[in-house]
């Protein structure tokens, strides 16, 4: 019941997901990999991401971890099947959230904004024909903004350009929610507001991934029943930097390890 939750993406963004099981399960020790040396995931194929995924889950199991979380779309849509099938923990992914988006739509457009590898998943598509049914769906590739996001370019020209050479069309074309489906990308909500109309709902997958958790570690009697403070540590094979100022906790303890 103490053992940690082990929590890994493609790099930093993941640590969006992390912020929302640290609120929501203040008790639990959490470890979260970052595998920036290798992001991002989303251009690489789908053997690869398998691979990357397996180094990282057996990094998590071999520091005691009770639970993976695959804190990132592109791993979750590509390698979850295979972590589910062959370790012995419950793992947890993340999915676009087509399905509250789908309840929120009156124009009935909604926008996705996700990496190739996610677009291309058939896990993207099965959601999409089981939740969307009548409501047209704009996929946008992220190109490019999972690298700025990793160099700390959050507020940057280039990625303010981009972001608006990936909506316009979105907005031309009557969209009124906006599906988040990298992690990486609620770091983006700022930059996102000030280039939108107000009326577009943005939607993320956080809160709901830290119930999902919350859900099964009862289902499997792994909550922590601690009343102590809880341990956070962080290794990242890049800049340390860039996670503690994404997470700004300064009792977590950020590692760099050549993994
Ligand atoms: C990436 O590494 O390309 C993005 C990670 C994600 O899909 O959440």
């Amino acid at each position: 019941m103490q053992k940690p939750i082990g929590i890994f993406d493609s790099g930093v963004g993941g640590t969006s997901i992390w912020k929302e099981v640290a609120k929501m399960l203040p008790r639990e020790n959490t470890i979260y990999l970052a595998d920036s040396a290798n992001a991002p995931y989303g251009e690489k194929s789908k053997e690869e991401i398998q691979r990357l995924s397996i180094k990282n889950t057996e990094f998590l199991l071999g520091r005691g971890c009770k639970i993976i979380l695959v804190a990132c779309n592109t791993a979750t849509t590509n390698a979850i099947d295979y972590l589910r099938s062959h370790y012995d923990v419950p793992f947890i992914g993340i999915e676009p959230a087509i399905k509250p988006a789908a309840l929120h739509t009156k124009t009935k457009k909604i926008g996705v904004l996700a990496t190739k590898g996610t677009l291309s998943s058939s896990l993207f598509h099965n959601t999409s024909k089981l939740y969307a049914e009548g409501i047209t769906i704009l996929e946008q590739e992220g190109k490019r903004l999972v690298e700025l996001i990793e160099a700390g370019k959050i507020q940057s020209d280039e990625m303010k350009e981009l972001l608006i050479g990936f909506l316009q069309p979105m907005l031309d074309q009557n969209m009124d929610c906006l599906v988040l489906g990298c992690t990486h990308y609620p770091y983006l909500i700022p930059v996102l507001k000030d280039i939108l109309p107000e009326h577009i709902n943005i939607i993320d997958s956080g809160e709901a991934v830290a119930r999902q958790t919350k859900a099964i570690l009862e289902q499997n009697s792994l909550l922590s029943d601690r009343n102590v403070q809880p341990e956070h540590i962080f290794y990242t094979n890049a800049n340390i930097a860039v996670i503690e100022d994404l997470i700004d906790r300064p009792s977590a303890k950020v590692f760099y390890l050549d993994f």
